[in-house]
């Protein structure tokens, strides 16, 4: 580094009013203390906020002319993330905070589609934290829940991780709710194209494959890679994370 250089980079760290040793990058902090909780799923479900805000998150996005983003969506990420979590032999408090993150992922839609992952995980603190979460259990809950959209989420925990596979991998004929197809956008294609998915985890080899069937009469394969991309690159994190490798079979053939 050049004299010069070397005075400028003194002067920001003084303007920072951090010393040389201060602005050197450290280890992350370790894993905080915190208390377990007992809050389950079940608590979660009967919250008045969180059925309220799904069924409205849910009736926005039929608005707007998205696929099914309601409860059936919310359960079944819910179970997935879980069995993910079940099947690669998490501990049973871990497994519990994905099946709670899958259910509430979506919810922040009733506000706006924007951003939905944020203002999710905003109002989900205030109902985690009055059925009695620990701080420690609601900071993994939010992180996954602010870190599902692939637009700028990574996976940052176990929890999370989950989620991102369960989320993504729920592309489905029973989500479209448009009834003429003449009108169908490209997702409701490719998710009315798609007759059975079902996310197959082989605990043995390590693998989280996303088995589909799809009626090529209805989309091809392009089509599901033309609005997939983007979420298989965000499902091969996710699985990374989990010390595992994605895989994708549609029509039984395997094109990762
Ligand atoms: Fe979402
Ligand atoms: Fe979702």
């Amino acid at each position: 580094m050049t004299p010069a250089k070397s005075a400028a980079r003194a002067q920001r760290v003084e303007e920072l009013g951090r010393s040389p040793k201060e602005a050197r990058p450290v280890e992350p902090a370790p894993e905080p203390p915190g208390a377990e909780s007992s809050v389950t799923l079940a608590q979660v479900q009967d919250h008045e906020g969180v059925q309220t805000f799904i069924a409205l998150a849910d009736r926005f996005m039929g608005e707007i002319g998205y696929t099914e983003h309601g409860f059936r969506h919310a359960g079944l990420v819910s179970r997935i993330a879980f069995n993910v979590l079940d099947r690669l032999g998490y501990e049973e408090r871990i497994r519990e905070l994905g099946a709670i993150a899958g259910y509430l992922h979506d919810m922040g839609n009733f506000v706006s589609r924007s951003f939905h992952s944020q203002t999710g995980s905003a109002i989900t603190y205030d109902l985690l934290k009055e059925l009695g979460m620990s701080y420690k259990e609601i900071g993994q809950v939010l992180a996954a829940i602010g870190n599902h959209e692939e637009q700028f989420g990574h996976p940052v925990n176990a929890v999370g991780a989950a989620l991102i596979v369960a989320d993504k991998s729920d592309v489905h004929r029973s989500r479209v709710r448009v009834k003429d197809r003449a009108t169908f956008d490209i997702h409701d294609r490719v998710n009315y194209a798609v007759e059975r998915s079902f996310l197959r985890v082989d605990s043995e080899v390590r693998t989280l494959t996303l088995e589909l069937t799809i009626d090529n009469e209805l989309a091809d394969v392009m089509d599901y890679f033309e609005i997939f991309l983007s979420r298989m690159v965000m499902c091969r994190r996710a699985a990374e994370y989990l010390d595992c490798r994605f895989k994708i079979d549609i029509n039984g053939t395997k094109l990762l």
